[in-house]
């Protein structure tokens, strides 16, 4: 066993995925290896998520675990991301074989870590950011961070805690990675951010519409997506930039959590539900083929039958052809701790399974539209599930598996002709 191996396992959202591909990138460069084996590596990382309580009951149940690997190996074991922030040195007093934890703030300060330092949670000035080392795993698709933080206040939301206040990096900076990504084969840009569209460059106040053009307009980007949106952040400029570049994805994530106007204070979330129906209309107007995608929460503090039934009827309203909905959990420090009756959990289960019966019908009737035409997809790789056919996705963020000639190399846009729908994908044969 060398000893310089590490294994690193990743939770939680894209802005974690890209935080271990920073991490790996910078051990690469230190020249440690990566391992797919647990118990062949000296450095195990947990890169953890904690915006609910199921994801970071995960985190100390595999903590269990390698503490009995501890006891065996000669391992250094090292908990990153969200958890660690929220935790801090509570994790080494419950699980004292962990060597160290940094937050979110510490991932382009490894070597401090490296060097001894058992508790990095911290959001340091000089927030290192090593882009040309990061160990991407797609042929195909770069992630670019482009602002990391959030400084909304959501009162149920523990991110402002764990990532701490926005800060944008430079547009030059951003421009200048994807061009790097692009020179290095990759097509498809993902741009990040908890609340990617409240980007503002910090030396010349340019926006994140702003931000979109230039990136759309980089030659060489196929495809250009972005995530997560805040609709008290949607603008003009934003709009405008979707509408006017083709290589923009046609898909559009857009958080509302509740269709109630009174949960929606509540939450603090900067808008009602005529606010937000008028941000997705605009928008619907300006891109009629957009794809809505929305997150929801369900048995909010005080949320009665009524503001539950809001929430239904808004889902049916906008036509959301994905959707994501969770039960509220308490995140400690949070304001809605603090903020009226919880509800019953059986009545929150309950709720939570009407929402997916809703969409069910709405997202079934988006897919079966699709069948009999021919929609470009962007080819990246087999088909998880069946290496015999191919995979990618439409421009609206539908995954299609399709055949087709296999040796096309990936990373190119295939005419699909569409034959049917399953349950969240569509199938076809590719016809250029
Ligand atoms: N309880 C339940 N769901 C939550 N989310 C964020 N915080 C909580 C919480 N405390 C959901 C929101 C958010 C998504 C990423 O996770 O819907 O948009």
């Amino acid at each position: 066993m060398s000893d310089q191996t590490f294994f690193i396992e990743t939770w939680g959202c894209q802005m974690n995925d890209l935080d271990t591909q920073r991490l790996s990138g910078n051990l690469k460069l230190r020249g440690w290896t990566r391992v797919d084996d647990e118990s062949e590596a000296s450095l195990i990382l947990l890169n953890t998520c904690s915006i609910r309580d199921k994801a970071e009951q995960k985190v100390f149940s595999r903590l269990g675990e390698l503490r009995e690997l501890k006891s065996r190996n000669d391992v250094r074991i090292g908990v990153a991301g969200c958890v660690a922030q929220q935790e801090g040195d509570r994790i080494l007093k419950r699980a004292p074989w962990v060597d160290f934890v940094m937050g979110p703030g510490n991932v382009g300060h490894l070597d401090e870590v490296l060097e001894g330092k058992r508790v990095a949670t911290d959001f340091p000035e000089d927030r290192r950011y090593d882009y040309l080392t990061m160990d991407r795993p797609s042929a195909t698709k770069a992630q670019v961070t482009i602002i990391e933080g959030c400084n909304k206040n959501c009162t149920f939301c523990i991110v402002p805690t764990t990532r701490g206040r926005e800060v944008s990096r430079p547009f030059d900076d951003v421009v200048a990675e994807v061009r790097a990504a692009i020179d290095s084969g990759r097509v498809e840009i993902e741009l990040l951010g908890q609340t990617v569209n409240a980007y503002r460059c910090p030396i010349t106040g340019r926006d994140f519409g702003a931000l979109l053009s230039a990136v759309a307009e980089v030659p060489g980007v196929l495809r250009l997506r972005f995530m997560t949106s805040h609709p008290a952040e949607v603008n003009d400029s934003m709009i405008a930039a979707m509408r006017d570049h083709r290589n923009i994805s046609r898909y559009l994530h857009l958080p509302v959590q509740s269709g109630s106007s009174r949960v929606l204070r509540r939450m603090k979330r900067l808008y009602s539900r005529e606010k937000y129906l008028e941000v997705m209309a605009r928008i619907r107007e300006a891109i009629p083929e957009i794809h809505f995608s929305t997150d929801i929460i369900v048995g909010f503090p005080g949320e009665t039958e009524e503001d539950f039934q809001e929430t239904i009827s808004l889902i049916e309203e906008v036509g959301y052809g994905s959707l994501f909905a969770f039960k509220y959990s308490p995140r400690p420090g949070t304001p809605s701790l603090k903020i009226g009756e919880p509800v019953d959990d059986a009545i929150a289960s309950d709720r939570l399974t009407r929402i997916f019966e809703a969409h069910e019908r709405i997202k079934r009737e988006r897919l079966d539209s699709y069948r009999g035409k021919v929609l470009p997809v962007l080819y990246d790789g087999p088909s998880r599930n069946d290496p015999s056919m191919m995979t990618g996705r439409t421009d609206d963020n539908w995954v299609v598996n399709f055949s087709g000639d296999p040796a096309i190399p990936l990373g190119s846009l295939i005419g699909v002709r569409i034959d049917h729908a399953q349950h969240h994908t569509l199938r076809g044969e590719a016809v250029t």
